[in-house]
């Protein structure tokens, strides 16, 4: 069956964004972003495949993403209404009226997601926020976290729902440059 994966960049003390929303604070790292873009370079926006040599990179695992609406907004605030036009796009939103080309909106995450994981097809994505994540959280199976060595002290939460415990175990941890690590885990 299908896996829904979280794949995301936090902080140490657990923030995705700032609390504007920015996200510039993570600092450059070329060793992680060169393996992650080999690993998954369906998740680099389309806007940037070019520039990243990956125009013509075939998806690897992931063919459909899930935004949440504020995810989807930052994009569109850059002037992207189709971030990845590479990928099956959906944001979830009970307040968008319409959204880009090629992006279906949902104003149910959950039973979007089972839905989707009835079909066949590659992995889904989800790219974000931490609301999104925190009411899709059941049926998260794994979560793959960019950890960069930065402490915010306040911003976006990497979950941002109710208290919620789910048990993760670990399952792989990669280690980049200036003390970055890539840790991927499954829900237990
Ligand atoms: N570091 C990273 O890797 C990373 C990745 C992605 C995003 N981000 C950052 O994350 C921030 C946004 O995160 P966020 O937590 O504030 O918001 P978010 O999860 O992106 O969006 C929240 C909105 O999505 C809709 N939504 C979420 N779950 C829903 C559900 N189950 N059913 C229906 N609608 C649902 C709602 O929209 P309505 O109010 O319209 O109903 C909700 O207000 C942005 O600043 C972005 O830059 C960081």
């Amino acid at each position: 069956m299908r896996k829904l994966v979280y794949y995301a960049a936090v902080s140490l003390d657990g923030f995705i964004a700032a609390p504007d929303g920015a996200a510039d604070f993570f600092p450059v790292n070329l060793d992680l972003m060169a393996a992650m873009n080999e690993r998954h370079p369906e998740t680099v926006p389309t806007a940037y495949r070019e520039a990243a040599g990956l125009q013509d990179a075939p998806n690897k695992r992931f063919d459909t993403v899930l935004m949440g609406r504020a995810t989807y907004e930052m994009g569109l605030n850059s002037g992207t209404d189709s971030p990845w036009s590479h990928l099956r796009q959906f944001v979830v939103s009970t307040t968008l009226a319409a959204a880009g080309p090629g992006v279906e909106l949902s104003d149910h995450a959950l039973p979007l997601v089972r839905r989707l994981k009835a079909q066949d097809g590659g992995d889904i994505w989800i790219s974000g926020g931490g609301v999104l994540a925190a009411s899709l959280l059941p049926e998260i199976d794994e979560l793959i976290l960019k950890r960069y060595p930065v402490v915010t002290g306040a911003g976006i939460p990497l979950f941002n729902g109710g208290f919620n415990p789910h048990t993760f175990d670990r399952v792989t941890v990669g280690h980049f440059g200036a003390g970055t690590t890539v840790t991927t885990y499954t829900q237990g």
